[in-house]
């Protein structure tokens, strides 16, 4: 026994429980942390090797970069009407300043202040045409994290995503599975503002927003994340790949656990594809279930 526990028992603050060598590092959160961290350097390490550009990046054309960057902090006028996000914003030049393609500076906020920056958002031309942002939806503590494309026509009248057809079937989906929309779920999109007419986002709207999907996942930490479509997946995954080429496997978004798999709106147009639909949503809970098998495991603190 050393010292300092000798002199803790002496007086009688009796044996410590201490946790058991390599109980963290054995964990298997941090297990798969660790194996992904190391793809991401294998990966970065060929990518650097092979002088190549990462394809999301390269499918930003110059322009668009141009476009979104200077835009992307917190514009002057909305900075006004939540002073304080003054605090806490960049400076101006700090960000408009970085190469286009250059990783942003992640400004932090509390989930009320990003709440609030998406509703005063500015960033990009969607502002003008849209009735309101859409935030999100669900518990902002819940384990899954769902992430679509963008608000349509229902979502940009009623402020909420997936709430037109394509929600119906994604909610139907969601009971099936046993999960409660409002509890269990917290759902968000690449972009907060419709694109009129339901037109596809486009790289520099994607790039525009990109910093509040990235808070949102940091704030609600989920145990696994359910990309919905193209857009989603390919954004979070940076790739260019299809879902038909993604789904079927675990991926990972900076660690957390993530599931590709077809948008409810491309499923009410190919029906057949439902059934694929559900199996990615059986895969999904078959690796929601292990990871929480697996950390209930380990918190449970061990008998002295
Ligand atoms: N499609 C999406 O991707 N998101 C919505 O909120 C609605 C439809």
């Amino acid at each position: 026994m050393n010292r300092s526990r000798f002199i803790q028992q002496a007086i009688g603050l009796g044996p410590q429980w201490q946790a058991r060598s390599g109980w963290f590092e054995q964990h298997p959160a941090e297990l798969e942390r660790k194996a992904w961290q190391l793809a991401q350097q294998q990966a970065s390490q060929s990518a650097a090797t092979a002088a190549e550009i990462p394809p999301a990046i390269t499918a930003v054309t110059e322009a668009d970069a141009q476009l979104a960057a200077p835009l992307l902090v917190t514009s002057p006028a909305a900075m006004a009407s939540t002073p304080e996000l003054i605090s806490v914003a960049a400076p101006v030049t700090a960000i408009a300043e970085q190469p286009a393609a250059a990783p942003l500076p992640l400004v932090e906020l509390s989930w009320e202040q990003l709440e609030q920056a998406v509703a005063n958002c500015q960033n990009c031309q969607l502002c003008q045409t849209r009735s309101q942002t859409v935030f999100g939806r669900g518990n902002p503590q819940a384990r899954w994290m769902l992430i679509g494309e963008a608000p349509g026509e229902q979502e940009d009248r009623q402020g909420q995503p997936f709430v037109g057809k394509a929600g119906q079937l994604l909610d139907n989906m969601l009971a099936a599975a046993g999960l409660d929309r409002e509890n269990d779920v917290y759902i968000a999109n690449v972009l907060k503002c419709r694109p009129p007419g339901n037109r596809n986002p486009a790289p520099a709207e994607i790039l525009a927003c990109s910093n509040y999907l990235q808070q949102q996942i940091r704030h609600v930490q989920p145990t696994l994340i359910l990309a919905l479509g193209r857009f989603a997946v390919q954004t979070l995954l940076q790739t260019e790949q299809s879902i038909g080429k993604l789904r079927g496997q675990l991926h990972h978004y900076q660690g957390i656990p993530l599931i590709a798999t077809y948008h409810p709106a491309y499923l009410l147009r190919n029906l057949p594809d439902k059934a694929k639909a559900w199996q990615d949503m059986v895969l999904a809970k078959q690796h929601f279930n292990r990871l929480s098998k697996a950390a209930s495991l380990h918190t449970t603190q061990p008998q002295p």
